[in-house]
């Protein structure tokens, strides 16, 4: 036997027991006659006391320990003199009689500690040692935890646990696929998953009725803190169903995780909002609803007194910082540098100061303060507020005060890690127009539904038209989102019309789904949560890279394994795959 005890259990109440513990060494202190040793293992710490004049060799062993060295050793429990009551085993250690080298280890190249010295890019090639420490540790145990939680209730309202294959044909999901060559057919190509949503709709006509899967889906993007390439989604369907039985149901999971892992109760049904009316307010279709802040159109109540930025807009909104009047200048160029940052596009700020000595404005040459008085009341603005305006292109300016409240929310500290508020943007349009190609795409995939009442506007004014859609929103994160599908062959035809395919094309591209259509398709429809977002806002954190074991880094590369790499030539010949190799 290796152990009796983990490094993480043993307390004061233990003292004078024999115990046997394995793990590495995480520091080792020489104190001349002492020696102590941090022995730690996936369920904490335990000190290991080395005695000089009790056992001269055996302290003499323990000195040599290297950092990560793995060890057994056996000793008996001990009240500790100085105690660390941050941890559950810090009122012990173990005065050590015997000690085993199981083996050595090199010098880690960063220190495994909760203060690391290890930049980002070493730990992520040594992975393996990051995930040692704690926090890191701690977040993949969290995410294990919520998986099994999942599990636990998606089964216990009846929801079937069903894998679908990896190898597939393109799953349209607005981003490029992953795609793996065939040897058998050299020239074709499977598809990974973007997602497993055609699959879910077939076991919907195999009469599952109710599916879920936590599963591995792959999107070739562009990387940001809260996307990766490969991630997991809670992914699930459900028949003879409407909206309100899926908002309901997922309410319910939702309510179920926050308890269970956050010890958060909602006891009021979560918010609806639709999409035009998140657009209007808050210039996101995920807004962040910790705070306030809602925007106030004023474009009539401002236009028409000679101030070009105003009288060329489209669009002029405003929000008010309470309390925000004394901001110093320096701290309005922070904001007008952060507004017309490339990423932001506006091209200036105007703002709006409710001091006790008046209204002042960066525009008041334009603007007498009668006039001031009128944007003030637009706003909302009392005595004390600071407003802020940003003025043009009505979806580009809504986008840019988006952010700005975001900015201001962060500033003033009004968007705390440990407040959740949930949300569901519903009625988001079915479909987008991109100008570049001039024509529209799916705003979620080609099998949304149609809100029925806004069928009649598919051919007549498709831009119009609302999808029986909606996304769980939980602090400005998109949690998840889905909809509604189609079951009905001529509303899908209609779609695929107005989306520019062809009946051969819609045939080539989604013929087995639409034939398994012919068989009895019953009403559905489905949602699909993205796991890691999900865990990662449970561990109070943006970024979902620290709560995956073996995350990828910004540029898709998992820098451990170092791939994606080349292949041999022999591969590539069995594939038939010819690379342009390019010009040195
Ligand atoms: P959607 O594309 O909205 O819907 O994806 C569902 C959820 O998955 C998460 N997500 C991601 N998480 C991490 N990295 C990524 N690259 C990434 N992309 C998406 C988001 C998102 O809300 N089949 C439909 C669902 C349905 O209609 O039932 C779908 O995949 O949290």
């Amino acid at each position: 036997m290796y152990r009796t005890h983990t490094c993480g259990e043993l307390t004061i109440k233990d003292t004078a027991k024999n115990v046997t513990l394995c793990g590495w060494v995480q520091k080792s202190r020489d104190l001349g006659g002492m020696t102590f040793v941090d022995l730690r293992d996936r369920y904490g710490i335990t000190q290991l006391v080395f005695n000089m004049e009790a056992d001269h060799e055996l302290c003499g062993q323990a000195r040599k320990l290297g950092r990560e060295f793995v060890v057994q050793a056996s000793g008996k429990v001990r009240e500790r003199s100085n105690k660390n009551m941050k941890i559950p085993t810090g009122e012990i250690e173990i005065e050590v009689s015997r000690l085993v080298i199981l083996n050595r280890s090199e010098l880690p190249p960063f220190t495994i500690e909760e203060e690391t010295d290890g930049g980002e890019e070493l730990r992520m090639k040594y992975r393996y040692l990051d995930l040692r420490r704690s926090s890191v540790k701690n977040n993949i145990l969290l995410r294990h935890k919520v998986s099994q939680e999942v599990r636990k209730y998606m089964d216990s309202i009846g929801f079937v646990e069903v894998e679908t294959p990896v190898l597939i044909k393109s799953t349209p999901e607005g981003a490029r696929d992953f795609v793996v060559p065939s040897r058998m057919q050299p020239g074709t190509f499977y598809a990974l998953p973007q997602s497993p949503q055609t699959l879910k709709q077939l076991l919907m006509v195999a009469g599952f009725d109710k599916y879920f899967q936590i599963v591995k889906c792959f999107r070739d993007e562009d990387l940001r803190a809260d996307r990766q390439p490969e991630f997991s989604q809670i992914d699930c369907e459900m028949s003879f169903v409407e909206r309100d039985d899926i908002l309901d149901t997922f309410e319910g999971l939702a309510k179920y995780l926050f308890r269970q892992i956050r010890g958060v109760e909602f006891n009021e049904p979560f918010n609806r909002l639709p999409y035009s009316e998140a657009m209007a307010n808050y210039g996101s279709d995920k807004p962040d609803l910790r705070f306030g802040m809602k925007f106030k159109e004023i474009t009539t109540t401002v236009k028409g007194h000679g101030f070009q930025v105003f009288d060329g807009a489209e669009y002029i909104g405003g929000i008010c910082a309470e309390g925000c009047a004394d901001y110093s200048r320096k701290q309005l160029d922070e904001l007008t540098d952060f507004v017309k940052r490339p990423q932001i596009g506006a091209k200036g700020m105007v703002y709006l100061k409710c001091g006790a000595d008046g209204l002042k404005s960066s525009a008041d040459k334009f603007y007498p303060p009668e006039e001031l008085k009128k944007w003030a009341a637009a706003i909302n603005a009392k005595e004390g507020d600071l407003v802020l305006i940003l003025a043009g292109e009505r979806h580009k300016t809504l986008t840019a005060l988006s952010e700005l409240r975001l900015e201001m929310g962060n500033r003033l500290g009004l968007r705390k890690k440990d407040t959740f508020v949930p949300l569901w943007v519903v009625d988001f349009p079915l479909l987008e127009w991109d100008e570049e190609t001039k024509r529209y795409y799916a705003m979620h995939h080609p099998f949304t539904s149609p809100k029925p009442e806004d069928i009649h506007l598919m051919e007549s004014d498709p831009g119009k038209v609302r999808a029986n859609a909606y996304d769980l929103v939980i602090n400005g994160v998109e949690i998840g989102g889905g909809s509604i599908r189609i079951h009905d062959a001529s509303v899908q035809k209609l779609m695929f019309k107005v989306l520019g395919f062809t009946d051969e094309e819609a045939n080539l591209q989604f013929g087995f789904l639409l034939n398994a259509f012919k068989y009895g398709a019953p009403p559905h429809g489905g949602i699909a949560f993205g796991f890691d977002r999900w865990v990662a806002m449970f561990g109070g954190q943006d970024s979902i890279r620290d709560f995956i074991a073996f995350p990828k880094n910004n540029s898709g590369r998992d820098v451990m394994l170092d791939t994606p790499a080349e292949i041999s030539d022999q591969q590539l010949n069995e594939l038939m795959i010819e690379i342009k190799k390019k010009d040195k």
